[in-house]
């Protein structure tokens, strides 16, 4: 491959993290980190799109982040859902369209709210998908997909020998994407805390030092450089072996 050959990922997955970092750094509250870091998904939304990025996934609170202190968790919650409300317009004008992954159902009832209006409101939408990430675990995403198959089996709607991985995909929070291509963690941490830990069985992971709140379009083109040097094998041998 020659280094002008650029393959754009057909899904991107970022863990948002490093906000509170950012925020102490600058001796502000931890809430000020959040509130940069929504901006930053904007930039970053809009640069994927620029970039004919098909689905993105976006990792805004895992089902551990209730083990933070409370005033941090209500402000996270509230930042979400105003998100959500300034960014619908925005949302519809560009054709992307919202799905949601997470125990939704145990959020605040203004944030569920807020959450089935969007994606009402951008149903038809048909140019890029956001998957927001909210309350969302990767294991709690397998058990709660390994419950709803055991109640069917066990109703003998479907047989044991039925399960398999395409189908057991079929019962994740939002079955109809793509595999995640990219996985980029800002934030200088090198683990992927509980996200999407099936969907990104083969994806490159792409580390970044810097703190989600200073995100620019540039770090996702290095990002996609450096995804369109790596050799993708999935288990075979590469094309020239
Ligand atoms: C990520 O930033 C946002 C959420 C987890 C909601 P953090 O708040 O984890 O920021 P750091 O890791 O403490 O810097
Ligand atoms: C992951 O970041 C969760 C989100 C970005 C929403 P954390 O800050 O919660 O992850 P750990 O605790 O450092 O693993
Ligand atoms: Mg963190």
């Amino acid at each position: 491959m020659t280094d002008e050959q650029v393959l754009i990922p057909r899904h991107v997955a970022v863990i948002m993290d490093g906000n509170g970092r950012w925020a102490v750094e600058r001796g502000l509250d931890r809430e000020e980190g959040h509130r940069a870091g929504r901006h930053a998904a904007r930039r970053f939304m809009r640069a994927a799109q620029a970039r004919d990025i098909e689905a993105v996934s976006l990792y805004a609170f895992s089902t551990e982040n209730w083990a933070r202190p409370t005033p941090e968790v209500d402000a996270l919650m509230e930042l979400i859902e105003t998100a959500l409300l300034v960014e619908l317009q925005e949302l519809c004008r560009h054709g992307v369209r919202l799905k949601v992954s997470g125990r939704r159902w145990e959020l605040p009832a203004p944030l569920q709210r807020a959450l089935s209006n969007a994606e009402e409101a951008t149903a038809a939408n048909d140019d890029m998908i956001l998957n927001l990430c909210v309350n969302y675990g990767g294991q709690v995403e397998i058990t709660d997909a390994a419950k709803e198959i055991a109640r069917l089996v066990a109703a003998g709607e479907l047989q044991l020998d039925d399960i398999g991985p395409d189908m057991f995909g079929s019962y994740l929070y939002v079955p109809d994407l793509p595999p995640v291509d990219l996985l980029i963690r800002p934030g200088g941490d090198l683990r992927v805390s509980n996200f999407m830990l099936w969907q990104i069985a083969y994806a490159e992971f792409y580390p970044m030092t810097e703190y989600w709140p200073d995100f620019q379009p540039e770090h996702l083109d290095a990002a996609i450089a450096e995804y369109s040097r790596r050799q993708r094998r999935f288990g075979g041998l590469a094309l020239d072996d």
